[in-house]
This record gives C-alpha cells, sequence and structure tokens, in this order.
C-alpha cells in the first residue's frame, strides 16, 4: 500500500493537462460491448477504473491493445462469457453498466450485484426496473442479477430520480432495441452527452442527450469507431480548488470551460480571479484567504456533488461561515472527521455541514475512504502548516491520474512513499 506525504503552504503556479473523463470513459468502454468491430478510444485517462473495466471487459472475452500514451483498442464484439463476476464488479460499481449492452447485444447477463460504498448503500433498482420496462426479464439471487430477454422493446421510460449510470445503460440497451425508447428526467451530465455522441458515430440514432429528454430510435447493429474522451470536469475543478486553497495561480490545459459553470461561479465567489478560452481555464487567488461560500449539490446542470468534499476543504479555511447541503448521496461526508483532525472547524446537522474557517489547518495523519474525499485530504494537506500524511492512496488513483505528479509540476511538496 501506498500513502501520500504532502508538506504544505506553497502556493501552487504553472499549469497541467487535464485528463480524459473517468465518468465518460466507463460507459463508453461498455459501450464496446454493443460493436461488431474494435472501438479506438483517444485522450483515456490513466486511472485504476479503467483498468479495472479492462480487465472485466478481458475476463468476458474481449481484447485490448494499449496503443500509445492515453490510446486504447478495445475489441469487445465477440464476448464468449456473458457473466461480470463478484470479484471485479466489488471494486468498480460501474460495472453495472455491463448489464444494459449485454442484454441490447447477447439477450442475456448475469451481474454481480455491486455492493454500496463509503458514499452510500447505491441501489441499483432503477436500473432494474427501466430494463424490466424495455421487457427484460430480471431475478435478483446469490448476490447476481439474471437478466434474459428475446429481444427489447422500446418504450417510454420514467426515471423517478435522476441517476447518472441508470439513464446510461437505458441509452446503450436502447440503441439495439425494436422501436423507439424516449428517456424522461434523464441525467443530463456532460458525460452521457460523450457517450451518445461515440454511440452515434457507431450507428446509433440519438436526439435529446444533455437534456432530461432523450429520443433513441433502435437499430440492427453498431459498428467500432474511433472516438476522443472529454475532458474530465471533476479532475479540472479539483485542480482549480488546488490552486485556490493554496492562494495560488494556475492554468489547465486541454480542458473545458462550458462543462464547469456551477463550479466556476463558486470559485469566483469565493474569490478567486478565473480567465478562461476554448481549452484552457486560469485561476488566480493573489494570495488572498478564500471567501466562504454556501453550496447545494444536485444534478447537473447544478453544483455537482463530486466536487462537495473538495469545496469542505476550501471553506475550512475561509475567513467565515457556510453550508454546504449534500442531496444526492447520504453519507457523502467521510472527509469531515479527517479535515476536523487538521483543526478545520466543521459541524454535521444532518446532510448539512456548517463550516467555520480558520485562518490555518495543521498536517496530521489522515486516512482516504473514498475517491472524492481522499481528494478534500489532498487539499487540505497542500494548505496546511506542516507535514499531512495520507494513507489507503489506492481510492486516489481510481479518479486522479498520478495525482502527485501533476501536483508537484504545480510546485507541490508532496511525494508517494510505500507504507
Ligand atoms: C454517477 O454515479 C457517477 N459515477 C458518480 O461519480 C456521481 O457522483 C453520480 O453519478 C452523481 O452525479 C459514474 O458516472 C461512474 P446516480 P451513479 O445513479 O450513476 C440513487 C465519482 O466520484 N439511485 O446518479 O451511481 C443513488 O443512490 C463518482 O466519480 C437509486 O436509488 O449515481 C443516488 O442517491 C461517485 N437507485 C442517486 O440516485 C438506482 O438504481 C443518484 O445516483 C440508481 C441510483
Amino acid at each position: 500500500m501506498y500513502k501520500l506525504v504532502v508538506k504544505g503552504g506553497i502556493p501552487l503556479s504553472g499549469s497541467v493537462n487535464i485528463a480524459g473523463s473517468k465518468n465518460a470513459a466507463l460507459p463508453i468502454l461498455f459501450a464496446s460491448i454493443l460493436a461488431d468491430g474494435p472501438l479506438k478510444l483517444n485522450n483515456s485517462p490513466h486511472l485504476s477504473d479503467v483498468s479495472t473495466t479492462l480487465r472485466l471487459l478481458m475476463d468476458m472475452g474481449a481484447e485490448f491493445i494499449l496503443e500509445s500514451d492515453s490510446s486504447l483498442f478495445v475489441d469487445a464484439s465477440n464476448l464468449t462469457k456473458l457473466v461480470a463476476d463478484y470479484n471485479l464488479v466489488k471494486t468498480m460499481r460501474a460495472s453495472i453498466l455491463t448489464l444494459g449492452p449485454m442484454l441490447a447485444k447477447y439477450g442475456e447477463a448475469k451481474v454481480s450485484l455491486p455492493g454500496g460504498c463509503a458514499i452510500g448503500t447505491r441501489p441499483v433498482n432503477l436500473h432494474l426496473k427501466a430494463l424490466e420496462d424495455l421487457g427484460a426479464q430480471i431475478e435478483v439471487k446469490g448476490g447476481y442479477i439474471y437478466a434474459s430477454t428475446k429481444k427489447l422493446i422500446g418504450t417510454d421510460i420514467h426515471f423517478e430520480q435522476v441517476t447518472v449510470t441508470a439513464t446510461e445503460n437505458i441509452l446503450m440497451a436502447a440503441t439495439l432495441a425494436e422501436g423507439t425508447t424516449t428517456i424522461h428526467n434523464a441525467a443530463q451530465e456532460p458525460e452521457i452527452i460523450d457517450l451518445a455522441n461515440c454511440l452515434t458515430k457507431m450507428g446509433a440514432k440519438i436526439t435529446g442527450a444533455g437534456t432530461s429528454i432523450i429520443n433513441i430510435e433502435g437499430v440492427s447493429n453498431l459498428s467500432g469507431v474511433t472516438h476522443t474522451v472529454c475532458p474530465d470536469r471533476i479532475e479540472a475543478g479539483t485542480y482549480l480548488i488546488a490552486a485556490a486553497i493554496t492562494g495560488g495561480q494556475v492554468t489547465l490545459k486541454k480542458t473545458k470551460h462550458q462543462s464547469m459553470r456551477a463550479i466556476i461561479e463558486k470559485l469566483i465567489e469565493s474569490g478567486a480571479d478565473i480567465k478562461y478560452d476554448e481549452n484552457t481555464i486560469t485561476l488566480n487567488m493573489k494570495g488572498k484567504r478564500p471567501s466562504p461560500v454556501n453550496i447545494r449539490t444536485s444534478a447537473y446542470p447544478n453544483f455537482p456533488t463530486d466536487m462537495q468534499a473538495q469545496f469542505c476543504a476550501l471553506n475550512s479555511i475561509a475567513d467565515g461561515q457556510a453550508t454546504i447541503t449534500e442531496t444526492i448521496f447520504e453519507n457523502r461526508f467521510m472527509h469531515i472527521p479527517e479535515l476536523s483532525r487538521m483543526g478545520a472547524n466543521l459541524s454535521l446537522e444532518g446532510n448539512t455541514v456548517i463550516s467555520k474557517g480558520v485562518k490555518s489547518l495543521t498536517g496530521a495523519n489522515l486516512m482516504a475512504t473514498d475517491l472524492r474525499a481522499s481528494a478534500s485530504l489532498v487539499l487540505a494537506g497542500l494548505a496546511a502548516h506542516g507535514t499531512t500524511t495520507i494513507e489507503r492512496v489506492y481510492h486516489l488513483d481510481r479518479g486522479y491520474e498520478t495525482i502527485e505528479e501533476k501536483l508537484k509540476l504545480l510546485g507541490a511538496d508532496i511525494e508517494r512513499i510505500q507504507d
């Protein structure tokens, strides 16, 4: 196991490339199951979740070639095993995204129920109900989902609540269904638009991706294509906060500000000066202490839950009080006790954390628990006086490409060492 050791108090400066989006690359890799040929993915991020996805696809009979630094070929056109095994699914909940494509292409699937995780119980009932609406027979037993269908039949799908991966599962399944499917109350995340763009290149007929109503007209087959993954807006937001929390100035390259409006608005409110053009965003904090910002997470295009923990870290050194309310997950506050050990003044009332900013945090030994909570601990360590160690760094590696290398490029004093 590895841990990160951060010596805080250095204002970050310089520029860093933003990687391809984890939450776009994963569904797009699973979409390769639908294709009659190989999918070539450019700008795919080097993340353990991507490696897990490739291992899972290979276990099912797919082949993949790592083409160069960040592009890969995956051919999942002739699967030999229509099973997503527990031993892989337990490490990555997004494996549920094998269900829709396998049903659509092969008419059967056996997928391990993804367990809960640190941030919540993470049920998949909405995925299963929507696939039954499309005509699948589904049974859950022994920790596995058994699904089968002669042919999926297009229909109206109404999600009682917005759900990103269930929208993606149905979007993919409906591409090969008979007739037209309309998804109502669809998630509108940019990663869904990226998935829809890739599916359309493969031959799917989709309109409305990125809005709450998506129409899919089923086709008989989809072909392999080349696709470039969109930039990761959460990685980008995390590095912007790294600049803000250390009072520095950082430029992000290979990024798109258009998908980050809610994040940028809150950073400006915290006192940051932000400039952007087509592919870069520059944040300059000019050495200032951040102002506190009130946040309420909700579905895109509103403030993303995946940036909640990072803003908790920023608010913990702000000059005043603020509240952050988490409305998506029931337990996404695992970073609070760890930040408090650094001297943060944070209290939890229901699903709202109240922060009373302190002038500075003090380095401490911390434990990472989930992906974005771990990121908030790194951010706090960058700002803290003294040294912070963060154990169980594997949580971070799921969603951040060589985080210590990128932070070193920005002047941080950070090392990855063996436990
Ligand atoms: C996706 O998770 C993302 N993961 C998450 O990012 C992100 O936090 C989340 O969307 C919300 O934006 C990927 O895209 C791989 P949901 P997902 O279904 O799809 C409830 C990260 O840090 N729900 O939109 O699993 C659920 O419990 C990760 O990169 C049901 O009740 O989230 C939650 O309260 C973390 N039944 C709410 O809906 C279901 O069948 C929204 O969850 C499905 C979801």
